[in-house]
């Protein structure tokens, strides 16, 4: 859905970045590829996937404008994201670039396979901390889930990451019932021994082979319940950056879970992210199709004027749910890697 004309009349040219509902949008998230080594079943298809041609994808150069110009309006905090942000040739240097830029938190959120290798590098660089997928703690069932890839390298890469200084490790875990929700407590328990958040996903119908379905979906409140019958859970306090996951730690001192409610509460209501897809449009949220491209505007030779204008034009535009209970609920035509987690 396009705003209405005039939508834009009332829009601030100065100032921070912010929406019709109030949200001031501090968070950006850069996918610096639509590539990656794996093929979540939850993410990719298993077979066929057709990547953008390189010269689609935006250069280190024109990811920094868009991070320079995001700064310029009040964005304080950068993720990297992919599809695989770390097989991105050259993402030490580009990270450098972005890190000279000065942003109070650079975080990646990656697999995991090419951590281990790269993290030295990328803590030097400048990287503050990074978010690791890892969907079971079972080797034949990550395999399985993740179709590619070895658990024992991305559990290495944890070890690794903090080794360099990457800290916190958080750990994201999509469950998908009946396929890895029964490893809820020994994921609690690996919080427990390692002092790493673990982050419980909820299944979003954002999966290339469309096999999402409701049914599918392990909703926050289950998986609370679950844990915190076991070893009791008190919540902590949300900082000023409201982040998805809902945190709670262990009464005991020992680690720290979370669920991200995307599906069952959305926390729409507080959302302050923007994103740029690997190719160079402009999302204001996960689930909008509505994609301006920053690509086409640079390469027409526009300037970090016109850069500024369409992030706040983004942010303006932005609806206030992604409605996925909404009757007319329709899938976003790109799935998870394209857009960036
Ligand atoms: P930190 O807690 O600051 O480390 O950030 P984060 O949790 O946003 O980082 P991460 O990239 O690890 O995101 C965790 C999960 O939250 C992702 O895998 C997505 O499933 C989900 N997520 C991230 N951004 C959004 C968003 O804008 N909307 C929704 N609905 N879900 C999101
Ligand atoms: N639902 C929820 N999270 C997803 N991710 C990828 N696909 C989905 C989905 N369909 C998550 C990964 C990772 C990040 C990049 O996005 O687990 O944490
Ligand atoms: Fe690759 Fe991440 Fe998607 Fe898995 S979730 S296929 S690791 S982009």
């Amino acid at each position: 859905m396009t705003p209405d004309a005039g939508w834009f009349d009332a829009m601030p040219t100065q100032g921070p970045l912010v929406d019709t509902f109030g949200r001031v949008h501090s968070d950006l998230r850069l996918s610096v590829t639509d590539r990656c080594n794996l093929r979540c079943s939850y993410c990719m298809p298993e077979e066929g996937v057709r990547f953008r041609p390189r010269d689609e994808i935006l250069s280190f150069e024109e990811l920094t404008v868009v991070a320079r110009v995001a700064k310029s309006l009040g964005v304080t905090s950068v993720r990297l994201t992919g599809g695989e942000p770390l097989v991105r040739k050259g993402i030490v240097d580009l990270l450098s670039q972005v890190a000279e830029i000065g942003f109070a938190d650079l975080a990646l959120t990656t697999n995991g396979t090419e951590l281990g290798r790269l993290a030295n590098g990328l803590a030097g660089a400048g990287l503050n901390r990074v978010n690791v997928s890892c969907d079971s703690l079972r080797p034949e069932r990550f395999a399985q889930i993740r179709r590619r890839g070895e658990l024992g390298v991305v559990l290495d890469a944890m070890d690794a990451a903090e080794g360099a200084g990457l800290r916190p490790v958080k750990v994201n875990v999509v469950l998908i019932a009946g396929l890895n929700d029964d490893e809820v407590l020994d994921f609690a328990a690996f919080s427990r021994a390692t002092g790493r958040p673990v982050r419980f996903i909820e299944y979003m119908p954002l999966d290339a082979d469309g096999l999402w379905r409701r049914e599918l979906v392990v909703a926050g409140r289950d998986v609370l319940a679950r844990i915190s019958s076991r070893w009791p859970l008190e919540p902590v306090p949300a900082g000023a950056d409201a982040a998805p996951a809902e945190r709670y730690r262990f009464t005991d001192g020992h680690g720290e879970v979370g669920v991200v409610t995307s599906v069952t509460r959305p926390f729409c209501r507080t959302c302050n992210r923007l994103r740029i897809t690997a190719d160079g449009a402009l999302r204001n949220c996960l689930f909008s199709d509505d994609e301006p491209s920053v690509r086409d505007v640079l390469r027409g030779g526009g300037s970090d004027e016109d850069v500024a204008v369409m992030l706040r034009r983004a942010v303006w535009g932005k609806r206030p749910g992604h409605g996925i209970d909404d009757p007319d609920f329709l899938r976003p035509r790109r799935s998870m890697s394209m857009i960036g987690g």
